[in-house]
């Protein structure tokens, strides 16, 4: 008699793929991240070296990336600029360093990168460094060139991911920006304790509410079997929403193979319209009630085009459902934490997706985990 001892598949603690593993792990990753950084109406960033008086300071704000980190840049625009009220840039790393930004000593960049080896995410610090900004990185890897390069650094303890698909990083990612907003907020005086307060017991939420979501796995493995044979699809919302579509979409080209576009739900009238057809599933991502109403009509004219539509929306907002053709609900949080679990069950369709075609869900082709060369 012999034992088998399969060292991935241990490491893997009995699921089928890194992937599904680390999607899994997010509540604790989140909670992690957010561990002794929250008072109950205080941002608390120990590692973080510049005054409240350099914040105060700052004339503006890039967040420079790659990929996914990039995605998770975008939401963060609009939390620093919504809260602490600083013009923010987002910019692709690989351009960046090319266009001659803007930049002096009153400029914070903020680059993102779950490896913190990323050669084009690097070479952007090390222009920005030069140009005299202050540079804040967010980053997963203890040591890595990018946290030993920055003035300052935010580390997401998401745990190692080993998956080239990321999941785990993108949404401490996000939680990243979250704190980083509030804490710029809170040192520039834009936002009062009370509303950080607000903030802050809801983010505290997230992780069990993470867990919520993750227990809808079966029903999106049942959806996604609709999705094997397919060429499109298009991701759209608006707003927050619309940042989340892309990530939802590119997960879906990284492991899956279907070609998908995100779209800013307002913007498919002014042409892509014309490309949606029965053939065409849509994921309608409906959480920023600001442009709720707005969303809900977009998604009547794909329905009229006669797409399948998913739609994604808190619990609670009824009226949606009338226009899509399966809804998932996400427990209630603050617009601004939506995308942490909004882009969960987009993980988790990807992830179906993926394993009903048969691909390498783990290692996709042609890319990698950590891109060292330009
Ligand atoms: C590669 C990976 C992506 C990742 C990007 C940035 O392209 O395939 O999943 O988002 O690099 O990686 P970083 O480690 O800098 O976050």
């Amino acid at each position: 008699y012999e034992v088998k001892w399969d060292a991935v598949a241990a490491e893997k603690g009995g699921y089928d793929h890194f992937m599904l593993k680390e999607i899994y792990e997010q509540p604790k990753a989140l909670r992690d991240t957010m561990a002794s950084r929250l008072g109950e109406q205080e941002v608390i960033l120990q590692e973080f070296k510049l005054s409240a008086e350099e914040v105060k300071d700052l004339h503006k704000v890039f967040i420079v990336a790659c990929g996914t980190a990039w995605h998770a840049g975008l939401v963060g625009k609009t939390l620093i600029e919504r809260w602490a009220r600083i013009p923010v840039e987002v910019d692709i790393a690989s351009e960046f360093r090319y266009r001659s930004p803007l930049i002096d000593k009153h400029t914070m960049v903020v680059v993102i990168s779950q490896s913190g080896e990323t050669a084009d995410t690097l070479a952007a610090l090390r222009e920005a460094k030069k140009l005299g900004a202050r540079v804040v990185a967010v980053t997963n890897v203890v040591g890595s060139s990018v946290s030993r390069e920055a003035h300052d650094v935010i580390y997401t303890w998401a745990g190692p991911e080993i998956a080239v698909a990321s999941t785990k990083a993108y949404t401490t990612q996000l939680e990243g920006m979250v704190l980083l907003g509030l804490y710029l907020a809170q040192a520039r005086g834009t936002m009062s304790p009370e509303k950080i307060g607000q903030v802050i017991t809801a983010l505290k939420e997230i992780p069990t509410q993470a867990q919520e979501v993750l227990e809808q796995a079966k029903d999106i493995e049942d959806f996604a079997q609709s999705f094997v044979d397919v060429e499109d699809t298009f991701f759209i919302g608006r707003s927050l929403d619309w940042n989340v579509a892309m990530e939802g979409a590119l997960k879906l080209k990284e492991i899956s193979y279907i070609h998908a576009e995100a779209y800013a739900a307002g913007e498919l009238k002014h042409g892509t319209l014309a490309l949606i057809t029965e053939q065409t599933p849509v994921i309608a991502i409906a959480t920023q009630m600001d442009v709720y109403d707005k969303t809900v009509s977009n998604v009547k004219e794909v329905k009229a085009r006669d797409a399948k539509v998913i739609g994604i929306t808190f619990q609670g907002n009824k009226d949606l459902a009338k226009s899509v053709d399966h809804v998932i609900y996400l427990p209630k949080t603050v617009v601004e934490l939506a995308p942490i679990l909004t882009v969960i069950p987009l993980q988790l369709l990807s992830y179906y997706v993926s394993v009903a075609r048969g691909c390498d869900v783990d290692k996709p082709r042609n890319l990698a985990k950590s891109v060292t060369v330009e």
